[in-house]
């Protein structure tokens, strides 16, 4: 099935911290239905364009519209429909898991019931029915995160956005929700993911938009990016990626630091479009 339906419009949008571009007149869709990848370095403007689009950051200019809904004039509308695994995981320490969705229930206005409802279905199939009276102190990394996914599905959202949702986690953690990300896509809810690894873009994504330095490098399915790579057998996707970007290693603010004679770098000619 192709999936051909836009449920998320972004047209030039831009970021500015101060004179810091950190997202630059970016423009894309993303497809009902799909799970859109959205690969690039540290600092690249992952976390920002996601932030905007959730209504969270306020654009410096450009527009994006989610499910039709502008997210400057209907930040509400836009809200009801979306669900968000930010970077951070949000998690009060002294409750335990079902009053942390209790909590966040309430926030978006649902009933106790739905809540409980919502809550332990998703719960059980993330395997933390054993947990969920403990307090949040208690959990690992990887329990917190299932729990934090588990607040981001209790509003039933058409597009779950996850911002690095396996960053740190074990391979045990990371397998499983890996394939609850594939399963909810199979439900019919669109999946915005943000990685920078590239096994799990590769394993998940319908396509990939490479972002770096708050534009987008290359946007297609992987299979068309790999045919784009040159002087190179088999490509991956890590080779894809290390073409579009290069081979610097990236400080804090997104900027490159050298690190040797990639050696495709150079003209910028070879660079996967
Ligand atoms: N609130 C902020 N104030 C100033 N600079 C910011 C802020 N948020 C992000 N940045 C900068 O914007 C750039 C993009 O950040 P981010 O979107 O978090 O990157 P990524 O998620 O791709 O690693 C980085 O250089 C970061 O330091
Ligand atoms: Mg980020």
């Amino acid at each position: 099935m192709t999936k051909t339906e836009n449920t998320i419009e972004v047209k030039k949008l831009t970021k500015k911290f101060k004179k810091f571009t950190a997202v630059d007149s970016i423009s894309f869709d993303v497809k009902k239905g799909e799970i859109f990848g959205f690969l690039g370095p540290n600092g690249a403007g992952k976390s920002t364009t996601i932030r905007m689009l959730t209504t969270l950051l306020t654009p410096t200019s450009g527009t994006a519209m989610v499910e039709g809904h502008d997210i400057k004039k209907d930040q509400n509308e836009v809200r009801k429909r979306i669900g968000l695994v930010a970077e951070k995981i949000i998690l009060y320490n002294h409750l335990s898991a079902m009053e942390n969705l209790e909590f966040f229930g309430k926030l978006n206005h649902l009933s106790k019931d739905e809540i409980k409802k919502r809550s332990e279905r998703w719960i059980e199939r993330l395997g933390m029915e054993e947990w969920k009276d403990a307090q949040a102190s208690t959990y690992s990394t990887g329990m917190k995160q299932r729990i934090n996914i588990v607040r981001a599905l209790l509003t039933e959202p058409d597009i779950l956005f996850l911002d690095e949702p396996t960053l740190g986690l074990d391979p045990q953690t990371t397998f499983m929700i890996r394939t609850f990300i594939q399963e909810l896509n199979k439900k019919g809810i669109t999946i915005i993911l943000t990685t920078h690894d590239m096994i799990e873009a590769e394993a998940l994504s319908d396509r990939v938009a490479i972002i770096d330095h708050g534009k987008i490098q290359a946007l297609d399915t992987v299979e068309n990016l790999k045919k784009k790579v040159e002087n190179k057998k088999n490509p991956t996707l890590e080779d894809v990626f290390l073409q579009v970007t290069g081979l610097d290693i990236r400080d804090k603010r997104g900027k490159a630091k050298r690190a040797g004679g990639p050696p495709w770098r150079g003209g910028g000619e070879n660079r996967v479009r």
